[in-house]
């Protein structure tokens, strides 16, 4: 069994501390534990080529034809059993390299429905991507307050509901604002080391029988975030995992009702992500019939201004 920790703060910053002390928590309970820091990694963004001639997604990763390091951080992930991502909050949300690192090999890239799929047509898949892979997130804030740190553990989601990974539990740390203050923060490191132990129990588990063991429930029973989308009703919905529900107000306390068969839908589960893809299909098949329209209209934003080139590509 394997867990892979993703560091994406500062060399030996404080999200990278409270990882190493959650790999130090697994592995008491015997396995094996690897970390990369992503700030050691070569990756650049994805250029969207065009999704159904991608290299990546139809050949291999490491036929892309950006050549760094992306496809080692691929097979890293796809080797494991267990993955706990550690990450600063920068203004509000998780570092954009992180995202971006996601953005060019997992995604709809790693999407277990989207590959079920191709495998039926008879691509040749990374059947890794099907594996039980279990997680955990630590976000880690300069701030005193959590107001400050609303966007850090809803986005670290957004990374892995595609390939699946069952996510065991999640700690947000507050107060984090020096190099290596966390250090004295004796229950933040308590907690991840916890959170490492909690992932180590869970791995090799099929994604429907991985308990949350996280401290805070959150309001939404799926995802444990608290992240909603209010409309004029009172109907709501879960901003990260999509699950509606109704608020309900009793004195000053707030509660959301999210029925049993709405949870299902969740996009983390398997069932939320098929969802999704008919709704693209539905997408791409009223779009079809009007393609033709499409390159004529394209001159006109074809001819207007050129983007300005910084001076290191213009050339001498
Ligand atoms: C660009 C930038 C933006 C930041 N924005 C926030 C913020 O919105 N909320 C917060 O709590 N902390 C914020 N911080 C503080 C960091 O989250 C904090 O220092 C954290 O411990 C850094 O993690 P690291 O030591 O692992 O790199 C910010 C830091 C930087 C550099």
């Amino acid at each position: 069994m394997k867990l892979l920790g993703l560091s994406s703060g500062r060399r030996m910053g404080n999200s990278e501390i409270l990882l190493k002390e959650a790999l130090m928590g697994a592995e008491e309970l015997g396995v094996e534990v690897e970390i990369l820091r992503l700030l050691d990694m070569d990756i650049q963004p994805c250029k969207l080529c065009a999704m159904n001639t991608c290299p990546w997604v139809m050949k291999a990763p490491e036929k892309c034809i950006i050549k760094d390091d992306a496809p080692f951080l691929w097979d890293k992930i796809m080797e494991c059993d267990g993955l706990i991502i550690s990450a600063p909050v920068y203004t509000l949300t998780p570092p954009g390299h992180l995202k971006m690192v996601f953005d060019r090999g997992f995604g709809p890239k790693a999407d277990v429905v989207f590959k079920k799929m191709e495998k039926e047509q008879g691509v040749d898949v990374d059947e890794r991507i099907f594996k039980s892979r279990v997680g955990a997130f630590i976000s880690v804030g300069g701030a005193k307050y959590p107001n400050w740190v609303s966007l850090g553990l809803p986005i670290l989601h957004t990374l892995t509901f595609s390939f699946q990974v069952a996510i065991v539990d999640q700690m947000q740390v507050l107060r984090a604002a020096d190099e290596g203050a966390v250090v004295l923060d004796e229950a933040a490191l308590s907690r991840a080391r916890k959170l490492g132990r909690h992932v180590a129990e869970a791995m090799g588990k099929p994604f429907e029988e991985v308990e949350y063991k996280g401290e805070e429930t959150g309001t939404c029973p799926v995802c444990h975030n608290n992240l909603l989308i209010v409309g004029k009703e009172t109907l709501v919905e879960c901003a990260v995992c999509g699950v509606k529900g109704t608020i309900k107000v009793e004195g000053n306390k707030v509660f959301v009702d999210f029925p049993e068969e709405e949870q299902k839908k969740s996009r983390l589960t398997e069932e939320g992500l098929r969802i999704h893809v008919q709704e693209i299909a539905e997408v791409r098949g009223a779009y079809a019939p009007r393609r033709h329209e499409v390159p004529p209209k394209l001159e006109k934003y074809e001819k207007y201004k050129t983007p300005l080139k910084p001076p290191s590509k213009i050339k001498q």
